[in-house]
């Protein structure tokens, strides 16, 4: 059975760490639309530097742009047997998109998982990933604070988008990183 994960989250709530995990546990190509953003911004491409004045400051990157980099990722691996969304969608219009786009290759959201975590704790993740990442959005708590409102205004309303789908779910991200795998491969395994 195909499965297409999202994985959905506060900024640091453990996406990257746990889709990696996932990935490997249940044969998924792993797509986190930062990292692909990241690397274009490496490779000095001209969607890296349109994305990096917007995730500079923790602000989206417009949808249009996205979502065409997610589509064009997504048919850049037709042998696969599922996918973990790591970062998307973020956005009502993505969350559509995305919908549309996989109905048109006969394929589906399979499950939502939220990762939980409180907001004073990742502020402590982040900033201490900040010290080695090189991230300019890790550097300060002002910038943090902004995505956590990006979050909480345009993508935590997509919660009431997947349960309407009987398909959101979620779990703690508080606890080793171990045990928060443990509780997600037992939850997909349960669907
Ligand atoms: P993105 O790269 O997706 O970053 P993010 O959502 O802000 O979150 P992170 O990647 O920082 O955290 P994570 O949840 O993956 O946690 P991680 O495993 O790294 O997006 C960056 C920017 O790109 C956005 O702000 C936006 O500008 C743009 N962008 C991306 N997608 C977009 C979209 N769809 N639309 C528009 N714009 C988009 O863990 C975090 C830290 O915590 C690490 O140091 C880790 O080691 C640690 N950690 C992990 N698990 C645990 C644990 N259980 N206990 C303690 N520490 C832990
Ligand atoms: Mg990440």
């Amino acid at each position: 059975m195909m499965k297409n994960i999202i994985l959905f989250g506060k900024p640091g709530a453990g996406k990257g760490t746990q889709a990696v995990l996932l990935r490997d546990a249940f044969q998924l190509v792993h797509i986190s639309t930062g990292d692909l953003f990241r690397y274009n911004i490496g490779n000095n491409t001209s969607l890296g530097a349109l994305a990096k004045s917007y995730m500079d400051q923790g602000d989206l990157v417009p949808d249009e742009v996205t979502i065409k980099m997610l589509e064009a990722e997504v048919d850049a691996n037709p042998d696969a047997g599922g996918f973990i969304f790591d970062g998307f969608p973020r956005t009502a219009k993505q969350a559509e998109a995305l919908d549309e786009f996989l109905h048109c290759k006969d394929m589906n959201v399979h499950a939502t998982i939220g990762l939980e975590v409180d907001e004073e704790v990742l502020i402590k993740r982040l900033l201490n990933r900040g010290k080695d990442s090189g991230r300019a959005d890790d550097q300060d708590e002002e910038k943090i604070r902004n995505r956590f409102e990006e979050y909480n205004n345009k993508t935590a309303p997509l919660i009431n988008y997947y349960k309407a789908q009987n398909k959101f779910h979620s779990i703690t991200g508080v606890g080793t990183v171990t045990e928060i795998s443990e509780q997600l491969i037992a939850l997909l395994d349960s669907l």
